[in-house]
């Protein structure tokens, strides 16, 4: 099973399954990529989840480390705009920290609303403005909730505050606001916690909540690096195979830089080599077909990434958080936007 953030297969990807054995696989590029990734915000956060670089380092440390920042509306309006062009993507509003304490996150959903864009949100839900949660209700097809637990003592160890009960009542408010439109979908999620018990029970616990439409566990990866092997589970693998990633999925930084894995990010320095282009003058689907991620793909197929000036920084070559392009049966990303109406 691969270790990086749940992705699934879709059906452009059965196209390309079915090619996997031939010689030279001739893979389709889709038109355009199933999830664009959008950090909006960067620097803080509420939690301190013991599996994620911004949790782990100390809140007074954190902008210093990450850097502070936010999106600008005008760029956000422009991928909103470009994806909204598209029938099957969706933007999914990321953030290297929590992006509820992005301020300008209701002129956001406005900005969903008036474009029409599929959107999903990745939050740890851990706010008192039930007014800024009503908002994402009304604009966001997809809210995942990183509850990560079941119990307060439990969300104590793994997301090291004190917030299950507000979360939790948070979640109810949510679900109370969405109630069963089925345009839309509250989903929550915990990662991986290497003692596969307490994740199962995770999942039955939502899963017969009534509160939310999917419960779910995500495979836990390392950051390109930056996080230490789970202490219990399988040892990381380096992969054998190509990566989903550059076949489905488009990550952009909040300054508008595209760039090859969403991981990266959380590194203090991005290596500029890894820069696919900038959002601020191209088209997502320029850089898209362009010729950097062209050389990309074909390293990833052909297993030789000579050919690329940047092979030396790459961190796709001898990844252990790769999600393999060919084969897997994880239900992930698709899956959920599957099940939006
Ligand atoms: C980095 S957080 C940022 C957004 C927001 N703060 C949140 O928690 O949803 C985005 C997602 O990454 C997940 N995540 C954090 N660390 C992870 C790891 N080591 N492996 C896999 N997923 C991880 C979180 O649980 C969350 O669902
Ligand atoms: S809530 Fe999100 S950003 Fe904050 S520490 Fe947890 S995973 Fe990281
Ligand atoms: S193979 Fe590359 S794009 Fe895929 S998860 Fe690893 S570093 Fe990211």
């Amino acid at each position: 099973m691969g270790r990086g953030f749940e992705i699934e297969q879709v059906e452009p990807m059965s196209e390309l399954m079915d090619k996997r054995n031939s010689p030279q696989p001739n893979i389709t590029v889709p038109d355009f990529p199933n999830v664009v990734n959008v950090e909006v915000y960067r620097g803080n956060c509420p939690c301190r989840c013991v599996h994620c670089p911004v949790g782990t380092a100390p809140p007074a440390q954190r902008k210093q480390i990450f850097g502070a920042g936010e999106i600008s509306l005008s760029l956000f309006r422009k991928i909103a705009e470009e994806i909204s062009t598209h029938s099957t993507p969706v933007l999914r509003i990321h953030s290297t920290g929590e992006p509820l304490l992005w301020q300008k996150l209701p002129n956001a959903m406005d900005i969903l609303k008036k474009t029409r864009t599929k959107s999903w949100l990745f939050t740890s839900a851990v706010t008192t403005d039930k007014s800024l949660l009503a908002a994402i209700c009304e604009a966001v097809r997809i809210i995942e909730v990183s509850v990560n637990s079941i119990s307060a003592e439990d969300y104590r160890s793994t997301k090291g505050i004190d917030a299950f009960a507000l979360v939790m009542e948070n979640i109810r408010y949510m679900r109370g606001v969405i109630g069963q439109e089925k345009s839309r979908r509250l989903i929550v999620s915990r990662v991986e916690s290497g003692r596969g018990d307490v994740d199962n029970e995770f999942v039955s616990y939502w899963k017969s909540s009534n509160l939310v439409d999917d419960a779910f566990i995500r495979s836990r990866h390392t950051y390109n690096g930056l996080l230490p092997e789970l202490m219990q589970g399988p040892p990381l693998v380096a992969k054998k195979e190509p990566c989903l990633v550059h076949w489905a999925r488009f990550n952009i930084g909040l300054g508008g830089q595209a760039i090859v894995c969403f991981n990266e990010l959380f590194k203090n320095n991005i290596d500029r080599s890894l820069i696919l282009g900038d959002v601020n003058i191209e088209l997502i689907a320029e850089i898209w077909k362009g010729a950097k991620l062209a050389a990309l793909r074909r390293a990833e197929l052909t297993g030789d990434y000579s050919e690329l000036t940047y092979e030396d920084v790459l961190p796709c070559k001898n990844c252990t958080s790769c999600q393999p392009l060919f084969g897997s049966e994880r239900k992930t990303s698709e899956y959920q936007l599957g099940q939006v109406e």
